[in-house]
């Protein structure tokens, strides 16, 4: 069955000293939990030593973001392989920030789960709607499109295999989380629509996890909704106590 997923998302803070500190202090606190699945995501600068400070734990490393080209010229960018060889086993695609403020789309979205794949690592790859389409009650269609477009081409052994991040734009940051039921109806669709489009097999094994505002006072709540696998922590996973706590608050024998 599926175990609880939890994931840290950085974003843009934590130098590597800063992240070998948290990696290693994590560990401390986590060593005994062997039915969640930890992961920290650092900035590119970061994924290394994370990596290095993570070996024999039980704390895996993500990137935030990858470019789909093998090597070129492409200033500034950071390949699949580059990232698999610097530490890492998970990488982070279509953040809404990512899609917002750099211009991903749901083509490029693909082309980086697809070169993710490619290079041996898992996707985590991030749909959800913003204020104004929940408002005009178009939730359901983006995700629809999100994961229909996201995932294009990927057969549902590889679906079975990656992460699905359900983070709707209006709850990240914000402080302001989607209710367990919100979280539970949006969780219940991208899981039909796996099936539908996977086959039920992909549907059963992906983990859809849920991000935007968890905190350790909101995760028990929405890790007991039976199709939100887990959580994409941003503010709350900057400090090691506070992710230690969602990550224990997640495993199955505290829900
Ligand atoms: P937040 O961020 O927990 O700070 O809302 C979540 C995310 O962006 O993945």
């Amino acid at each position: 069955m599926r175990i609880p997923f939890i994931a840290g998302n950085w974003k843009m803070f934590k130098t590597v000293q800063e992240t070998v500190v948290f990696v290693k202090e994590l560990g401390g606190f986590v060593k005994d939990v062997a039915d969640v699945e930890i992961v920290v995501a650092p900035p590119f600068t970061s994924v290394h030593s994370a990596a290095v400070a993570a070996r024999n734990t039980n704390i895996g490393v993500a990137a935030q973001d990858l470019y789909w080209e093998r090597e070129g010229a492409f200033t500034g960018e950071v390949s699949a392989s580059m990232i698999k060889e610097a530490g890492a086993e998970y990488v982070i695609v279509g953040h809404s920030e990512r899609r917002r403020l750099f211009g991903d789309t749901d083509r490029a979205v693909n082309r980086k789960a697809i070169a993710a794949i490619g290079a041996g690592l898992t996707p985590i790859v991030c749909v959800g709607e913003t204020l104004e389409e929940r408002e005009r009650d178009q939730t359901l269609a983006v995700l629809d499109r999100q994961v229909k477009d996201g995932l294009d081409g990927l057969t549902g052994d590889q679906v079975g295999e990656i992460v699905v991040a359900y983070e709707p734009v209006w709850a990240i940051g914000t402080g302001r989380h989607a209710t367990a039921a919100q979280a539970g109806e949006a969780h219940a669709h991208i899981r039909k629509r796996l099936g539908q489009w996977f086959g039920a097999g992909a549907a059963d094994r992906c983990h859809v996890i849920y991000g935007g505002s968890v905190k350790p006072e909101n995760i028990s709540e929405l890790i007991a909704e039976p199709d939100v696998d887990g959580a994409l922590v941003g503010g709350a996973s900057l400090e090691v106590g506070s992710f230690a706590d969602i990550v224990t608050k997640s495993r199955p024998a505290a829900v």
